[in-house]
């Protein structure tokens, strides 16, 4: 979405050059420009525009349906694109042959071979590229001790758990030595309790490899996770991009906000703005909201303050500031461990959810079921968002 400047202006004039850009081919590794995909009516992917770095890890997430395996299919090469380009390594996608296409994809079914061994799954590809029979035995094994699957060697796909056949799938994948490792959901097809193990897993295995991954997720806390950068899609575009913790802390647009992570939103208007601080009226507290950071727009503006669960303090007493506070009544209690996630029903009829730690709660007695409490936050907890 911001990363059009990569779009070079020279590739109109000689498009089927292969000379490689040196500098820029490490700095972007992958160039996806002003990409659209279109089935028939349908808008699949509407001018997505990003680049991933060398050796990143990199997620594309959003809801089903929102265009993510498309663009993932496009990279691979099976799918072409409808208008666009893209570039891996300097060299246009749609211009490479696929036997010279640097990519490998790990499929989210693992679509391993049932009655092949898992060393002749992983070396079924080297074979049918002719590679050298010593060769192949090498690298399979290499790979095979990569992801600690040497002692299954010679099981079958059915005789090993989910996490053993993903590793199998990626060693399949890993084995080829493709410059971009592409893996569509690879989590869903595990149980959740295994799944964060394998995350980290995962990450420790590329990692090692170097490889440049770009993986396709609906699962927000697996690509906070595990990728280096990631890019909220919704409806076929690429709503906000950045790092994990610059999309958790500063979300740019409502969706944003709410696909990442949770968190309580206020709409209301600006009634004061200058450049280091802003004050919003909202109909759902007694009192005004102020964030201590300016937006640009007209007093009146309707905007919406975004405040996260771990940033609400609960307390008996009324808060002494004239701003940030509502009061309201203990609707539900979720005991997590360290944190209960406390409902609070305000009196404006809103909910507000804030995440307590077990300390907090121990100094102000904890509350229960239909207590009275206030809900407070600081000036640097909201987060203005005007779209
Ligand atoms: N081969 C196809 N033919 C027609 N429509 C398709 C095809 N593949 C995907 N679509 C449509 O494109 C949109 C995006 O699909 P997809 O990329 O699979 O989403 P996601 O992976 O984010 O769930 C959906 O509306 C889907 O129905
Ligand atoms: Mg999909």
């Amino acid at each position: 979405m911001s990363e059009q400047s990569s779009a070079p202006a020279a590739a109109g004039a000689s498009p089927r050059s292969n000379a490689p850009v040196a500098d820029r081919a490490t700095e972007d590794f992958v160039q996806v420009i002003d990409v659209v995909k279109k089935f028939g009516e349908t808008v699949a992917v509407r001018n997505v525009s990003l680049s991933v770095r060398k050796g990143e890890l990199f997620a594309l997430l959003g809801s089903s349906g929102c265009g993510k395996s498309t663009l993932l299919r496009m990279l691979a090469g099976f799918e072409p694109v409808t208008s666009g380009k893209i570039l891996i390594d300097g060299e246009d996608l749609a211009q490479l042959p696929p036997y010279r296409r640097p990519v490998n994809m790990m499929f989210q079914s693992y679509a391993l071979f049932p009655h092949m061994t898992v060393e002749a799954n992983v070396a079924f590809g080297l074979k049918q590229e002719g590679v050298p029979k010593a060769e192949i035995k090498e690298r399979v094994q290499a790979v095979l001790d990569l992801v600690q699957m040497s002692r299954f060697a010679k099981r079958k796909p059915h005789q090993l758990s989910g996490g053993q056949q993903q590793r199998v799938a990626l060693a399949r994948s890993l084995v080829k030595r493709p410059k971009l490792l592409l893996l569509d959901e690879p989590m869903s097809a595990l149980d959740k309790q295994i799944r964060q193990r394998t995350q980290i897993e995962l990450v420790n295995i590329l990692d090692k490899v170097g490889v440049t991954c770009i993986m396709v997720t609906h699962d927000q806390e697996e690509a906070m996770t595990m990728a280096s950068r990631l890019a909220v899609m919704s409806e076929g575009q690429i709503v906000q991009l950045g790092t994990p913790s610059e999309v958790y802390e500063y979300p740019n647009t409502r969706f944003s906000a709410e696909f990442i992570g949770s968190t309580n939103l206020f709409d209301g208007n600006v009634v004061e703005d200058e450049p280091d601080h802003v004050f919003v009226e909202c109909a759902e507290l007694p009192v005004r909201l102020y964030v201590n950071h300016g937006i640009t727009g007209p007093l009146g503006m309707p905007v919406t303050i975004s405040v996260r669960p771990e940033r609400i303090a609960l307390t008996r007493k009324p808060p002494e500031g004239a701003f940030n506070w509502g009061h309201g009544v203990v609707k539900n209690i979720a005991y997590m461990g360290g944190y209960s996630l406390y409902h609070v029903k305000l009196d404006s009829g809103k909910t507000v959810i804030a995440n307590v730690s077990s300390l907090a709660l121990s100094e102000i007695d904890s509350p229960t079921w239909d207590d009275e409490v206030y809900v407070r936050w600081s000036a640097s907890a909201g987060v203005v968002l005007t779209s």
